[in-house]
């Protein structure tokens, strides 16, 4: 469990950036953070990790605040994906890469080879590459992978999908939700709304380094005026949804009302249209079964 108490954080006592910042990610959570730009999203990461203390305030990791706990000790509970991959990528191989974390806790066992030698093969890595030389999304893929190979309780994604083409994105976030599915607390930051809609099951908004909405997806990213606060866009199929019941407050009472993805808009227009009396789709396949 992660506790912020009425944080408050900055980089230079005079600056503030972080006013007084509360809430829980318990065990279990799948927790997006949105935001525009200079929200203070990432600096809200690294007081999760540790990696900046609170100026005011505390930030308790399953009850110790961060500042009593040893560096090896949040290593142990917290991996850390950083905004950009080249700050996190260190070795000359992939190999070595991801066994990096072991060895930064003096790990050397041979359960670590197998599970590094797994996500190898998973991944699809070659062990002998040059991090360096890899692509832009290899890169990413590869920060990722020496993270989800501690089978850490807690995983921190700061953008996790950036720099990503669409294939890489699914890839990355099918592997995140599997994480959850078993069992790991995922903490991400995301620009995508669209990633947002489709796996985080709960959605704290910021705008200058304050909360302005924490609840589940939905309610979240269909509060128009906390959107707007925020300065956000809601999904494509929420906008859709919404658009449909400001223009036909009629159909409030469909599931055209609550549809948030392609496929739940697609399901709930066919039983919309079905139920229409002498429908002109029923009509043209009655007719069709006369002739
Ligand atoms: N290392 C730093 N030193 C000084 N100011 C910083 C540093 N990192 C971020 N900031 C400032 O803190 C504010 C919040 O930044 P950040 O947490 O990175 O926002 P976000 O991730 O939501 O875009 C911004 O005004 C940014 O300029
Ligand atoms: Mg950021």
């Amino acid at each position: 469990m992660i506790e912020f108490r009425n944080v408050y954080a900055s980089y230079n006592p005079q600056i503030p950036i972080l006013k007084n910042v509360s809430f829980t990610v318990n065990d279990g959570d799948f927790v997006a953070f949105v935001g525009t730009n200079g929200a203070g999203k990432s600096t809200t990461m690294r007081l999760m990790n540790g990696l900046l203390k609170p100026d005011q305030g505390e930030v308790l990791i399953d009850g110790t605040p961060t500042t009593e706990l040893k560096t090896s000790e949040m290593a142990r509970r917290v991996g850390y994906l950083f905004q950009n991959p080249d700050h996190q990528i260190c070795c000359n191989t992939v190999r070595e890469e991801l066994m990096f974390g072991f060895k930064a806790l003096g790990i050397h066992t041979a359960e670590a080879e197998e599970r590094v030698d797994k996500i190898i093969a998973e991944f699809g890595f070659n062990p002998s590459d040059d991090p360096f030389l890899l692509n832009r999304g290899t890169r990413q893929l590869l920060a990722l992978a020496s993270i989800i190979v501690m089978e850490l309780p807690v995983i921190i994604l700061d953008e996790p999908t950036t720099g990503l083409d669409f294939r890489e994105c699914i890839k990355v976030m099918e592997i995140v939700k599997r994480l959850h599915e078993q069992g790991t607390t995922v903490v991400m930051v995301c620009h995508d709304m669209e990633v947002v809609a489709d796996y985080a099951k709960r959605v704290i908004a910021m705008t200058h380094g304050r909360l302005v909405a924490d609840g589940e997806t939905f309610e979240v990213l269909r509060d128009a005026v906390t959107l707007a606060t925020a300065d956000l866009i809601p999904p494509q199929a929420t906008a859709l949804s919404m658009g449909l019941v400001d223009a036909h407050p009629s159909l409030a009472a469909t599931d055209l009302a609550s549809a948030n993805t392609i496929e739940a808009l697609e399901e709930a227009f066919v039983s919309y249209v079905n139920a229409l009396p002498g429908n002109a789709y029923e009509a043209s396949s009655e007719q069709g079964q006369g002739e």
